[in-house]
C-alpha cells in the first residue's frame, strides 16, 4: 500500500525552526506514523537566507513570502515557529485556506484576542490544531500525568511550579521578546506559559481565581540591535549598538497565586534574570495519597512520594523514566537508561500530530488551540491581578 504523505511549510527558521525541522525529518525514522511529513517549504526574512537553512534542513523549497507559503494548495500541514505576535496571521490564513492540519509554538499568541480568534476559527473551519507545549511529552511529565490520572496522588491540594533562567541580564540587546507588540509578554506568556499548561494537563484541574500576582521589569532599557540574531540560542550572537537604547515593555519577572476549582492552591514563578538558573522548569504537585515532583534539567527522571506506603518505608523515591513498558514515547527511542533530551519532546508532538491525522487519538493529550487559549486566559488574569492589584475570577478573562 503506498504511505499517504502531508506537505509541511514551516513558517519561521529561528530557535524553534531548527527543533521542528529536526521533529518533522526525524519522526519517520523513530515512528511509524501512518502519515509521513514531507518537508515542503520554509519561510524565512530575507536576510536570513532561507535557501541556505532550507538545504541545510533538509527542506525542498525556501520562500521570503509567508502568505504566499501558506496559502500553496500544495501544503497541507502549516507549522508556525514565528514571534508570538506573528502567531496569528498565519494561523488564521491556514485554516480560512483550508489546511489539514495547522500547528503553533507557544503561547498560542501574545494577545487574548489573538488567541479566542485563533480556537474559534479553527473550529468553525474545522481544522485540527495544535500548540506545541513541548513538555507535556516529556516521558516523566507524561507519566505523571498518568499517575494523577490513575489516582496516585489522591486529591490534589498543592501546586508549586516554577520557570527561572538566567540569560537576559542588562548586556542582552533589544529582541522581539522584549516589545508588547511582538511578544504580548515577557517571562510571563514565555516561562509561565509552560507550567500553566504542563500543571493544568498533569493535575487535571484548572483554575478559577488568580489570588495575587507581581509583574516586573528589571532591566528596563536595553540596547538597540543593530543586526540579525544569529540563531543559535534565545539570544544568539546578537549584534547591537552602543549608543542607541530601546525602551522594554514587557516584564522579566511574573509570579501569580491561584485557587483551583476543586480547591486546590497554586503558586506560579516566572523569571530570567534568576541567576545560575538555565532552564529550571519545575513542578511540584502535592496530594492526599502522594506528591510528584519535576525538574526539566534532570529531565529523565520523576520524583514520588507514596503516602499510602507503611510509615516507616516511606520517602522520595527517584524514578528513571526509560521504561519502554511503562513510560510513554520511551518504545519509540532507546533501551531503558538510555537518556533522551529536549529535542525529542519535539519528535514526539510530530508523532502525534501525525497520527491524529489519520484519525487516532493520542495517548498523551495534545494542546489544542481551545486548550492554548484557556491557558491564555490564566496569563492574562494574572497580567490584570498585578495590574490592578486585585483578585481576579477567571471568568471575567474571555
Ligand atoms: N516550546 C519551546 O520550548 C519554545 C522555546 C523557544 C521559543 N518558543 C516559541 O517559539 C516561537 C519562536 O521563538 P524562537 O525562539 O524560535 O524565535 P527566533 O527569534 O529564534 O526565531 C523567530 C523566527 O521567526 C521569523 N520572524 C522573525 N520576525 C519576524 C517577522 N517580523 N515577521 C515574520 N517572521 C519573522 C524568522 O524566521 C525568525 O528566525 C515563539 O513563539 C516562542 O515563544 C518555544
Amino acid at each position: 500500500m503506498e504511505q499517504k504523505t502531508i506537505n509541511v511549510a514551516m513558517i519561521g527558521q529561528g530557535f524553534m525552526g531548527k527543533s521542528h525541522s529536526n521533529a518533522w525529518s526525524q519522526v519517520n525514522k523513530f515512528f511509524n506514523p501512518p502519515i509521513t511529513p514531507v518537508l515542503h517549504t520554509v519561510y524565512g526574512m530575507e536576510a536570513e537566507n532561507p535557501a541556505a537553512f532550507a538545504q541545510k534542513w533538509g527542506w525542498a523549497n525556501a520562500s521570503t513570502n509567508w502568505e504566499e507559503t501558506v496559502k500553496s494548495p500544495e501544503i497541507g500541514l502549516v507549522d508556525i515557529v514565528t514571534p508570538n505576535f506573528m502567531h496569528a496571521p498565519p494561523a488564521k490564513a491556514a485554516i480560512l485556506a483550508g489546511k489539514k492540519c495547522v500547528t503553533c509554538e507557544k503561547p498560542i499568541s501574545g494577545s487574548l484576542d489573538d488567541a479566542r480568534e485563533m480556537a474559534e476559527a479553527a473550529e468553525k473551519y474545522n481544522v485540527p490544531s495544535f500548540v506545541w507545549f513541548v513538555y507535556r511529552r516529556c516521558p516523566a511529565v507524561a507519566y505523571a500525568h498518568q499517575m494523577v490520572k490513575a489516582g496516585m496522588l489522591g486529591e490534589i491540594l498543592h501546586i508549586r511550579a516554577s520557570y527561572l533562567q538566567d540569560w537576559a541580564d542588562e548586556n542582552v540587546p533589544m529582541t522581539w521578546r522584549f516589545k508588547k507588540e511582538t511578544a504580548g509578554s515577557g517571562a510571563h506568556g514565555d516561562l509561565n506559559a509552560h507550567i500553566t499548561d504542563m500543571t493544568r494537563f498533569v493535575a487535571g484541574i484548572e483554575i478559577e481565581e488568580i489570588c495575587g500576582a507581581i509583574n516586573k521589569t528589571f532591566v528596563e532599557k536595553r540596547r538597540k540591535l543593530t543586526g540579525l540574531i544569529n540563531q543559535t540560542n534565545i539570544i544568539g550572537g546578537a549584534q547591537s549598538s552602543d549608543a542607541e537604547y530601546d525602551d522594554v515593555t514587557v516584564d522579566d519577572a511574573v509570579l501569580y497565586l491561584a485557587k483551583f476549582n476543586n480547591g486546590a492552591v497554586g503558586s506560579f514563578e516566572a523569571a530570567r534574570q534568576a541567576t545560575g538558573n538555565k532552564n529550571a522548569n519545575y513542578f511540584e504537585i502535592n496530594g492526599t495519597k502522594g506528591s510528584l515532583k519535576f525538574a526539566f534539567e534532570r529531565m529523565n527522571e520523576l520524583q514520588f512520594y507514596d503516602a499510602t506506603r507503611p510509615t516507616g518505608v516511606q520517602g522520595w523515591t527517584t524514578i528513571l523514566c526509560t521504561h519502554a513498558a511503562d513510560h510513554p514515547y520511551v518504545k519509540n527511542w532507546w533501551p531503558d537508561g538510555h537518556l533522551i533530551g529536549y529535542e525529542h519532546t519535539f519528535v514526539n508532538i510530530a508523532a502525534d500530530v501525525l497520527s491524529f491525522l489519520d484519525g487516532k487519538e493520542p495517548e498523551i493529550p495534545l494542546a489544542t488551540f481551545r486548550d492554548a487559549y484557556q491557558t491564555q486566559r490564566i496569563l492574562e488574569a494574572a497580567l490584570i491581578c498585578a495590574e490592578e492589584k486585585r483578585f481576579v475570577k477567571l471568568d471575567e478573562v474571555k
